[in-house]
């Protein structure tokens, strides 16, 4: 097999590249161990707009893996970061047309950024290499790719969902875009319903690439390690000792309002008028690190939250009890996963969500004998995989709030039985086997 030449609009940061903490990069990790591989994407550097002429690919080795990166201006940065992929795409594929706004300038600027890493990429890029592009940032690079001459295999992962035609085909141009992806020899999505999606749009401009499904998974030894031996770390026994013995309910996601935050907050406070002897009876810490803090759409989320949160905290709290803990900055993953575990019931309730690791992060932080309940929406691409928890539609504010109360008051041999039957899949389906998976299907594909 050729080397495989991964493109993502992230690369993992350079403290992070000798040891990948994150879903991604542990993946790929595994699957290349051994491998020669080349990671190229955006540097996360930001350089004046005068400056894009003369910007050089930067290249840094760490064991077998070669990272190129480089910088985006700042007009690219908010035309196609910001603008075309944070504030049209992302907002579309998560099934929120109302919220995307469009503007024919991002959309040239996210066309010619990609088709500028296209031209930086391909002086890098030998015959028989395996190209493998990641996510919406990146749709028509396959493309600008072959425009430069390239012959390579080019496979496309799409890691968050995609929308009914009826709904993409909002999208100025969205036949072009879909046209554009028959540049790719391998088009991976995440669950069915996304690549019914992706091949309906496919049959309306007449293009023959089917779909196929590879949902992505996590390194599930890993984190459970993590959770069991970072229980004596102190920052954990603190958390422990500010329960004062009472029940832990855990949230923990980005600020993006694909993750249903506001709905979240409005169905405990239900929860908190419907079974009120829970109110100074349990801790709710919801953890929530600002993301994409500039975009307009996320800078009204935050506030919308700051005022649900102050509200629910201001009616319901007492001097010695907060109803919501609430955090706006990330936590290292070495205490997120003793903190699942500490916990005795996690709200996953997107709205829309390609996946959802933090899902399946949470039943691999379990202990067997005595585990928490997972709440999750039906909305999450990782439901059909996790029936066994309690499944619920994120806009029913009471059907959450029963949730909660059922989770709170469920047998332990329930509990223990639903996490007995979540485990297999979450151990099944890994990072790795995700990655080593779709590299397969796309080593295989000139061979069919
Ligand atoms: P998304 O890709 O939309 O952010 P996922 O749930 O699929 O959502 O993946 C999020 C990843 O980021 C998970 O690995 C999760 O542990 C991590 N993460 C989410 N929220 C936080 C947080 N508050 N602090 C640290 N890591 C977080
Ligand atoms: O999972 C979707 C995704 O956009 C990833 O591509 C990305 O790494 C993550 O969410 C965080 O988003 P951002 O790179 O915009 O901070």
């Amino acid at each position: 097999m050729g080397r495989l030449v991964i493109v993502s609009n992230r690369v993992p940061a350079v403290r992070e590249r000798a040891q990948p903490a994150g879903g991604l990069a542990v993946a790929l990790r595994d699957a290349v161990q051994g491998q020669e591989c080349l990671w190229f994407g955006w540097s996360g550097q930001q350089i004046p707009d005068d400056e894009g002429e003369d910007r050089r690919v930067s290249i840094d080795t760490v064991d077998n893996v070669t990272y190129a990166t480089v910088d985006l201006t700042k007009s690219e940065y908010n035309g196609f970061y910001e603008g075309y992929s944070n504030g049209i795409l992302w907002p579309l594929c998560h099934y929120r047309a109302g919220l995307m706004s469009y503007s024919r300038q991002d959309r040239h600027t996210y066309h010619a950024v990609n088709t500028m890493f296209a031209q930086k990429l391909a002086p890098l890029l030998k015959s028989d290499d395996l190209i493998w592009v990641h996510d919406y940032h990146l749709f028509p690079l396959g493309l600008a790719l072959r425009e430069q001459g390239i012959k390579c295999r080019i496979g496309f992962f799409l890691h968050i969902p995609f929308p009914p035609w009826s709904l993409m085909r909002a999208l100025p141009g969205a036949e072009k875009l879909m046209r554009s992806l028959r540049a790719y020899d391998v088009m991976g999505v995440q669950t069915e319903d996304d690549a019914r999606n992706v091949n309906e749009g496919f049959s309306v401009v007449g293009v023959p690439a089917q779909a196929r499904v590879f949902p992505i998974g996590i390194d599930p030894e890993s984190f459970q390690q993590q959770a069991s031996s970072g229980l004596d770390s102190p920052e954990v026994q603190k958390l422990e000792k500010s329960l004062r013995g009472l029940p832990l309910i855990i949230g923990v996601d980005r600020m993006d309002y694909s993750k249903g935050l506001p709905e979240r907050f409005r169905a405990y406070e239900v929860f908190l008028r419907k079974y009120p002897e829970y109110r100074g009876k349990v801790i709710y810490l919801q953890i929530t690190p600002v993301s994409r803090g500039s975009v307009p759409e996320y800078k009204v989320l935050r506030e919308e939250l700051d005022g649900v949160v102050g509200h629910i905290n201001g009616t319901y709290g007492d001097f010695d009890w907060v109803p919501i803990r609430y955090l706006t900055h990330p936590v290292p993953r070495e205490l997120l996963a003793p903190f699942f575990r500490l916990s005795h019931a996690a709200l996953v309730t997107p709205l829309r969500d390609g996946m959802n690791l933090v899902a399946k992060e949470y039943v691999a932080a379990q202990d067997a004998k005595d585990p928490g309940v997972l709440i999750l929406s039906r909305f999450a691409g990782a439901a059909p995989e996790m029936e066994d928890a309690l499944l619920v539609n994120p806009h029913d504010a009471d059907e959450v709030a029963d949730a909660l109360h059922k989770s709170l008051s469920m047998s332990l041999s329930e509990r223990q039985l639903r996490w007995k039957r979540l485990k297999p899949d979450v151990w099944r389906v890994t990072a790795g086997s995700w990655a080593r998976s779709f590299i397969t299907a796309l080593a295989e594909v000139r061979s069919e």
